[in-house]
């Protein structure tokens, strides 16, 4: 399997895999298909990979992560949303989604990102060295669900605010 950054013609796969991904997904308001394409028009789409697996046919891709900015008071502080991330439900545990945040973050690291924010559950993020987010206030998020990395410095401190494509209507 390799993870790779999207192109063109990975679009119409995402958006499918995103519905197909969070359609039972108990806090789930299925947009996160519409999220991916409101960032990605709005060039807001900082960093998109897919995972992309061999098959009968060639190739097949078979999850998705997308990273956007994070801004703390308002600020652009180089601090990164990660969301959503997506795996075929009949792919699933099979360790894409581990390989799709994994290669994130090692770019993020590349790209002196000072770190990386999250809505999910601890149980799965931990492993990847994600903790409460402590110093964080994330309007409608329950504290225990706002996870943080910090890959370079400190932990801010504040209010956090996302893209406006988060914001959209089902
Ligand atoms: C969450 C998701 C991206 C993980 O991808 P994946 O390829 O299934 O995960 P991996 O195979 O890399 O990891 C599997 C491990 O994570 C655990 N895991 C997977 N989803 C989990 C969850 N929601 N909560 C806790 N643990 C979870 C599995 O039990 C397994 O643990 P193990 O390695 O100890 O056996 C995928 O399950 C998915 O698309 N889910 C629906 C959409 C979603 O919930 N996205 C994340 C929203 S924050």
């Amino acid at each position: 399997m390799i993870i790779r950054p999207e192109t063109p013609a990975d679009h119409t796969v995402i958006r499918k895999i995103n519905i197909a991904a969070f359609a039972t997904h108990p806090f789930s308001r299925q947009t996160e298909h519409l999220n991916v394409d409101a960032l990605r028009e709005d060039g807001a789409l900082t960093l998109s990979l897919v995972a992309e697996e061999p098959s009968a046919t060639g190739s097949r891709v078979a999850g998705h992560i997308a990273f956007s900015e994070a801004h703390v008071e308002g600020r652009d502080l180089g601090w990164f949303l990660l969301g959503p991330v997506a795996v075929w439900p009949d792919l699933q545990r099979k360790g894409v989604g581990s390989k799709l945040v994994l290669e994130g973050l090692a770019e993020l690291r590349r790209r002196n990102a000072s770190g990386c924010v999250l809505v999910g559950d601890p149980a799965y993020y931990a492993r990847f060295g994600f903790r409460q987010a402590t110093t964080l206030i994330y309007p409608g998020v329950p504290p225990q669900y706002l996870l943080i990395l910090s890959l370079f410095g400190s932990e801010p401190s504040g209010m956090l605010s996302h893209h406006p494509a988060f914001d959209i209507e089902p």
